[in-house]
């Protein structure tokens, strides 16, 4: 009965390539601008020539005339559509009320979409484009962070946001008042203070944002779209157009690169709807480049740390007090201030979050929101205490390690920092390092070796998985997330695989599609650990149905056989420790005529009930060779440590670390998007002048994941791993930078002129 196996099963922890590579190798894979559509029409964007202000008048008689052109959409044209604030809030969107394309003649930021040109051709209406003729009347603009700082006010208030309400304390979760924590700072033997910041940064996926809208005669809409939630997508248009959810239907099976800028929609998604509405055809909107830095971004940070230390270098005293950027229209708030507080042992700190609203659009998250900012910077002023104190780097972390988060009391469920160090350090040659800046050179190259830690919160989210025996034979497993370049749909197949006992190739893993079944956006490192869980549950649930049939089949050998009698091997239930009793399943399935399938949620309220502090770690060593004559600076070897709980598949997993670290370095040394304040403008919003990491900028990167059991934090003890290689990668670049040339920058990036 068995039919011979084409590939191999998979199991947890196996190095399986990724299951999509040779589709997206190959060109095969359509990411959301290359699905063929009959009758497709294209539409451009047309940004605002102001920061702010409002439209004073629209001529498009020119590019009415245009050749091609179908429509030109505008302020002034639109169909009417649902117009509450509510509707227009994605699942993830901060309070405030969102901007509506289109949706009035006011201009609130640079770049913003003022008309969308629909042509028969991309050319025409790029043609188009540049044809239609608006006039502003402008108004004066603050995008100054600095001088926006005395706006700023608590996120976290009773939603007034009256600047009264500023400076208070966001959290002060010791009871300390920062008048006590100011004392203990002032009597400490060993002080470090000062305004550290972070420049504006954007996410620079590969891909464009793009969105094809198709209404259906029957109402309905059909949407191809770049996200990182298929739902958030649908449910934003069904509100916004007054369709019920189940009439708008968003596809999005591949993602060019996300890092959280595909967690709202952009405005891309209801300028092709409602355009494709007006003309009653299919409407394709890609952004270009330059548009891509028109909205969401890493907001820019003012973050003054003061911390101090006994003579040992123990932490006496931490006051962590950060001013992030918002819009003027939501309130963006991430947790920034008390990563401090969570990495290490220390009885007195002071935390005080505000925002500033300046006249951008709404910065959001990017690859760790928050914690990448906080610890980027908290970890520089961390190298600064240990030169103050006296001590090596590392000793301090370990000087003041501690095993219980230091806000909630609560121990970790792991914490295998310590192993990371060790190892780490170990591997990177730490012990030899000379403590005094300067000290080592190669050639005329100064040597510097620098180190942080890195800590991004482990997650865990609701998801419905579909797990569907197929008559063929094919085990499809679904939920309606995303794979946003992680390998998603990769460990979701070695998971099924080895619960299933069926080989990779008959296992179909279903992303991306917003009528399968329900998922919140993809983010956070939260997706390895809730589909994983969720889809053990669907698996376990399906080998139950499975038997069930199988026990009914007449003269069935399964008959009488229990659950716990049986296993799923090689493609067959068969009786343990009798495997001459068994039935294959794609035997089992073409009898029922049907599929089988059955469909379970993995929710949080699966987790331990005990109240445990979750974490990921890092423990990254850099080093940096720097030219002083030519300003260069090389970062030219980074090991990791990675304690992450288990590990699913180690080639995807060092992949994600890989791209964490580049996009460390990256933070450290290249990425700035720099605002011309006068205008209000982003001024390189292009890959030639906004600097992402290169090959050339990239040598050896090391990944080593430390054991780390972990029987609590889920059922499988996954972590995830999307982001922890960002946090402290940054900061531990600019340490070696000070180890190798005495200089300490306080601001990032660390670009030549900030050095010399
Ligand atoms: Mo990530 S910034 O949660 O996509």
């Amino acid at each position: 009965m068995a039919t011979a196996l084409s590939s191999p099963t998979s199991r947890i922890g196996d190095p399986l390539s990724r299951v999509d590579g040779r589709l997206k190798t190959t060109g095969l894979a359509n990411y959301a601008a290359d699905f063929p559509v009959e009758g497709l029409t294209y539409g451009v964007v047309v940004s605002a020539a102001i920061t702010k202000g409002r439209i004073t008048a629209i001529d498009a008689t020119a590019a009415r005339a245009a050749p091609g052109v179908i429509e030109i959409v505008t302020h002034e044209n639109r169909p009417d559509v649902v117009d509450k604030d509510k509707v227009w809030q994605d699942m993830v969107a901060p309070k405030g009320s969102p901007f509506r394309p289109l949706g009035d003649a006011e201009i609130r930021f640079a770049q913003q979409p003022v008309a969308l040109v629909v042509a028969d051709t991309f050319e025409a209406a790029r043609h188009a484009a540049t044809l239609v003729d608006i006039r502003y009347e402008a108004a004066s603009h603050v995008t100054d962070l600095t001088e926006a700082e005395a706006g700023a006010y608590n996120p976290k208030g009773d939603g007034t946001y009256s600047p009264e309400k500023s400076r208070s304390d966001l959290a002060n979760p010791l009871g300390n008042t920062k008048a006590h924590v100011e004392k203990v700072y002032q009597e400490a033997a060993h002080r470090v203070s000062g305004r550290y910041t972070l420049a504006p940064e954007h996410h620079n996926p590969m891909e464009l944002f793009a969105s094809t809208a198709i209404w259906k005669p029957d109402g309905s809409l059909f949407i191809h779209d770049k996200t990182q939630g298929a739902q958030n997508s649908a449910t934003y248009l069904a509100g916004i157009f007054g369709l019920k959810p189940e009439q708008v239907h968003v596809v999005a099976p591949f993602m060019g690169g996300g890092f959280g800028v595909g967690l709202r929609p952009q405005y891309q998604l209801f300028l092709a709807a409602i355009a494709a509405k007006m003309i009653e055809r299919p409407v394709k909107v890609v952004m270009t480049r330059q548009q891509m830095f028109s909205h969401q971004y890493r907001p820019n940070v003012i973050y003054d740390i003061a911390i101090a230390a006994d003579q040992a270098g123990r932490l006496q005293a931490i006051r962590s007090d950060c001013v992030g950027a918002t819009s003027r229209f939501e309130t963006f708030a991430e947790n920034i201030v008390d990563w401090c507080a969570r990495g290490y042992r220390c009885d007195n700190i002071a935390l005080d979050y505000r925002v500033a609203p300046v006249d951008t659009y709404t910065p959001g998250s990017m690859r760790a929101p928050g914690a990448a900012t906080a610890l980027n910077l908290f970890e520089i002023a961390m190298d600064e205490l240990a030169y103050e104190v006296g001590i090596d780097p590392l000793e301090l972390r370990l000087v003041n390690y501690t095993s219980k988060d230091e806000i909630s009391g609560q121990p970790f469920t792991s914490k295998a920092l310590d192993k990371a160090y060790a190892e780490g350090a170990e591997r990177f040659g730490w012990s030899k390092r000379v403590h005094a800046p300067r000290a080592m050179t190669d050639g005329r190259e100064l040597v510097g070796w620098g180190m942080a830690t890195g800590v991004w919160e482990t997650l865990f989210q609701a998801h419905a998985v579909r797990a569907r025996l197929r008559p063929d034979g094919v085990l499809e497993v679904a939920t309606a997330s995303a794979d946003i370049g992680t390998g998603t749909y990769t460990i979701m197949t070695q998971i099924a695989s080895e619960e299933m006992g069926m080989p990779v190739d008959r296992i179909d893993a279903q992303l991306g599609d917003s009528t399968l079944p329900k998922a919140p956006v993809e983010g956070g490192s939260w997706g390895a650990a809730s589909i994983g869980n969720a889809l053990v549950l669907a698996c376990t649930a399906l080998k139950a149905k499975l038997l069930k049939a199988a026990r009914k089949i007449d003269d069935s050998p399964l008959a009488n056989a229990a659950i716990e009698q049986v296993e799923f091997v090689g493609g067959q239930i068969r009786v343990k420790n009798d495997p001459a009793r068994a039935i294959d399943l794609t035997d089992l399935v073409t009898t029922e005529g049907g599929p089988i399938e059955v469909e379970e949620t993995g929710s949080p309220k699966m987790l331990e009930a005990a109240k445990k502090a979750r974490n990921t770690h890092q423990a990254v060593f850099v080093e940096v060779k720097v030219d002083e004559q030519l300003g260069q600076i090389r970062v030219t070897r980074v090991v990791t440590a990675v304690a992450a709980g288990r590990i699913i598949n180690p080639k995807t997993a060092r992949s994600q670390i890989l791209g964490g670290v580049v996009m460390g370095i990256g933070m450290a040394l290249h990425e700035e998007t720099m605002m011309d304040h006068r205008l209000g403008r982003f001024m390189n919003h292009n890959l030639a002048e906004y600097h992402v990491p290169a090959h050339a900028d990239i040598a050896d990167i090391d990944v080593i994941f430390v054991d780390e059991p972990d029987h609590e934090v889920n059922p499988l003890g996954i972590k995830g791993l999307g982001e922890i290689g960002i946090v402290g990668t940054a900061a531990a670049v600019a340490n070696a930078i000070f180890h190798a040339t005495g200089v300490r920058v306080r601001d990032l990036p660390i670009t030549s002129d900030r050095l010399l």
